[in-house]
Order: structure tokens, then C-alpha cells, then sequence
């Protein structure tokens, strides 16, 4: 099969032919109909990820159809038409994930191919009312988003929720599933024209994380937030508790613009706030963050669709975060 391979550190990613993987039971292959980016792949490429190993398939995301199985029992799959779960090995506590969980992409060989192994467990029907691009676009940064914003944030109708950078693949699904959920969503992101695009999609109201005065305008248009789901850290998030209602809380699952700065902690205590780290999540998350997607018909915000060959010029999009939205690769 043809596959996208990181071979090494400064080696270009190339597209070439390996062996299609063997099956043991338990496991499945599916041809892949489409896969999709998430900001992971980038930071793997650019050498910015824990226990990268050469050579690597990546890609976390995928949609397709189930071509074989390992064994006899799971036989019934085939033929089937799924999205991936591309965590594998969660265990038992709902809390957080084992020592044994993996992610398809690294170290599991990824999506970025025209086959991929995993577990039957991993597979869950495609929603019927999606693309197949569509489909791909949801499993990590879908199921991220859900825990984040019902396990971790426990938001409820009415609340207000800031969602940063909103024109990332997490921070669109964040925003179309908290308005689903029935709260009032406000948002960060980089340019007027995505402003624009985050109010068409829903969102009451937009400023720019590169303004100076961004967080003072959130705080004149929505008064204070109930949670606050960000993945960019940084120095802008000093500025979160500030902008948390008493009580607030602040989801975080990624520091796409650097580390955590000096914080006012006299702020999260006296107002009792909390900071609440989250990872992808855990089956029961995608099971439930899937009906979620089936019940409110939410169909994920495409930014462009690659040949599976142009895999590099789509990673690379990601650099200057110019998408709004996902990124997808077809075979
Ligand atoms: N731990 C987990 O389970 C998990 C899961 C998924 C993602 N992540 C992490 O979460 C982050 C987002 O992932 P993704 O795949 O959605 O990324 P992505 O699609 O590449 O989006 C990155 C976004 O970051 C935003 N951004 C850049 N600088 C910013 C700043 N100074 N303040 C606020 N936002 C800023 C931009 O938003 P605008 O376009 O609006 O300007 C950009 O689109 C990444 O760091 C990723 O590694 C972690």
C-alpha cells in the first residue's frame, strides 16, 4: 500500500510503498476513504513531540470502509463503513488514560495511508449525514472537544463559554458543540475575516487574540465566562481568570502558542476557579460524542481537502495557522 512516512528528523515526508499490515484477532484493516490533520502531525514533523520514532506512519484521524479482519469472530465488520477512535489502550478509570494508551499516528501507524490497522474496538459507524471528508475530520479533535467541554467542563445550557484561537480543528468543534449544547459562545482568533466567519457560524461575538486589548473587549461584550476551553497557553492565558465568572472553570488541552505564564493565583482562589487539564478521551467519551454528532446533525468545518500525496503542503498550512477548520487528505 502507499503510505506517507517520516523516515527521519530532516527528511522531507514522503509518500511510498510499504507493506500492507497483517491482522491478528481483534484487529481490523480499513481501506481509508479520507484522513484528516490535526496539530500533532505538525508538531511530530517539526520534531516537537514526545517518543518520536522513525520510520512512522502518521496521521490520527480516518474514515473508511472495513476491508478484512484478524479471526473469525469479527467477520460481520466487514464491508462496514466507520470513523476511527485513534486512541486505543484508555483502561478502566474514566479519569484519565493508562500507561498502556496509545494513539494511532504515533506510535500506532497512522491514518496517512491507504490502509490502516486497529482495533475492532476503534471502529464506530460513520454518521450517515457526513462526507466522507466530513467524516474523517471528527474523531480527535471531536472527541477532545466533547470531554473537554462536558466531562472536564461540565457546561450547561445558558452558560457563557470562550472558546481561544476558534479557527483550529478543536476550537470549531468546541464552538459548534457548545452552541448545540445551548450556551452562548464568544471567541479569540487571529484575523478580521475569521472573526467574521466564527459570528456566521454561531458565535455571539469575536475579538482578536492579537489586539492588545482583547481580553478588556471580552470582558465589555460578555461580562465573564462560566468555562473557558483553550488550547493555546501562552501569554494570553494570564489573562483568563480574569475573565472567568466566580466559579469559572478553564479547560486546557494544548499550548499551541508556548507554556503557561505567571498567573494571578490570588484570582483562582478567591474566586474558585479551576484549571483543568484534559487528553482526548476515553471510549466512552467517542461513543458519546458521536450520538452527540448524530443527534445535533453538527457537520465539521472543512478549511481544504489535499491529495493524500500532498500530505507536506497540507502539514504546512498548519505553520502560520492560516486553516479555519480541518484539514483532510484523500488517497
Ligand atoms: N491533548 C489533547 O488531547 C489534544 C487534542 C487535540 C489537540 N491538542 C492540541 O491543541 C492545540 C490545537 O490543536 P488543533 O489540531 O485544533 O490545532 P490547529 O487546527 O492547528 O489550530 C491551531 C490554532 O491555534 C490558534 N492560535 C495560534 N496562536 C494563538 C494564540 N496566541 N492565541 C490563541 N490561539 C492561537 C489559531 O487559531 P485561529 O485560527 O483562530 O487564529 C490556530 O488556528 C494544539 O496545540 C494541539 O497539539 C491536544
Amino acid at each position: 500500500m502507499k503510505a506517507i512516512v517520516l523516515e527521519a528528523a530532516d527528511k522531507p515526508l514522503v509518500l511510498k510503498e510499504v507493506d500492507n499490515p497483517g491482522l491478528a484477532p481483534g484487529e481490523a484493516l480499513v481501506k481509508i476513504k479520507a484522513a484528516a490533520l490535526n496539530r500533532r502531525d505538525y508538531w511530530i514533523t517539526i520534531g516537537k513531540y514526545a517518543g518520536i520514532k522513525y520510520p512512522t506512519i502518521l496521521g490520527s484521524d480516518g474514515a473508511g470502509i472495513v476491508e478484512a479482519v484478524g479471526g473469525d469472530t469479527d467477520r460481520h465488520l466487514i464491508g462496514t463503513e466507520v470513523i476511527i477512535n485513534p486512541g486505543s489502550g484508555w483502561g478502566d478509570d474514566q479519569n484519565f488514560q493508562s500507561d498502556d494508551f496509545k494513539i494511532l499516528g504515533l506510535p500506532a501507524d497512522g491514518t496517512f495511508a491507504e490502509y490502516v490497522k486497529v482495533e475492532v474496538q476503534q471502529l464506530h459507524t460513520r454518521p450517515a449525514h457526513l462526507s466522507w471528508e466530513q467524516a474523517a475530520a471528527v474523531p480527535l479533535a471531536g472527541l477532545t472537544v466533547f470531554r473537554a467541554l462536558f466531562t472536564k467542563g461540565k457546561i450547561k445550557k445558558g452558560d457563557k463559554v470562550l472558546i481561544t484561537g476558534v479557527g483550529s480543528g478543536t476550537g470549531l468543534f468546541a464552538l459548534q458543540f457548545a452552541l448545540a449544547a445551548g450556551c452562548q459562545v464568544f471567541a479569540t482568533t487571529g484575523s478580521g475575516e475569521k472573526m467574521e466567519r466564527a459570528k456566521k457560524l454561531g458565535a455571539a461575538a469575536a475579538v482578536n487574540y492579537k489586539s492588545q486589548d482583547w481580553a478588556e473587549q471580552l470582558l465589555h461584550l460578555a461580562g465573564g465566562f462560566d468555562v473557558i476551553i483553550d488550547s493555546a497557553l501562552g501569554d494570553g492565558f494570564a489573562k483568563l481568570p480574569d475573565l472567568c465568572n466566580p466559579g469559572g472553570r478553564i479547560v486546557i488541552f494544548g499550548g499551541t502558542a508556548g507554556n503557561i505564564p505567571a498567573l494571578n493565583g490570588r484570582k483562582i482562589f478567591w474566586c474558585q476557579l479551576q484549571v483543568i487539564g484534559t487528553m482526548m478521551g476515553s471510549p466512552d467519551d467517542f461513543k458519546a460524542m458521536v450520538a452527540f454528532v448524530n443527534e445535533h446533525q453538527i457537520v465539521p468545518v472543512i478549511d481544504a481537502v489535499f491529495p493524500l500525496a500532498d500530505a507536506a503542503e497540507a502539514i504546512s498550512k498548519m505553520e502560520h495557522s492560516s486553516q479555519f477548520g480541518k484539514i483532510v487528505l484523500k488517497p
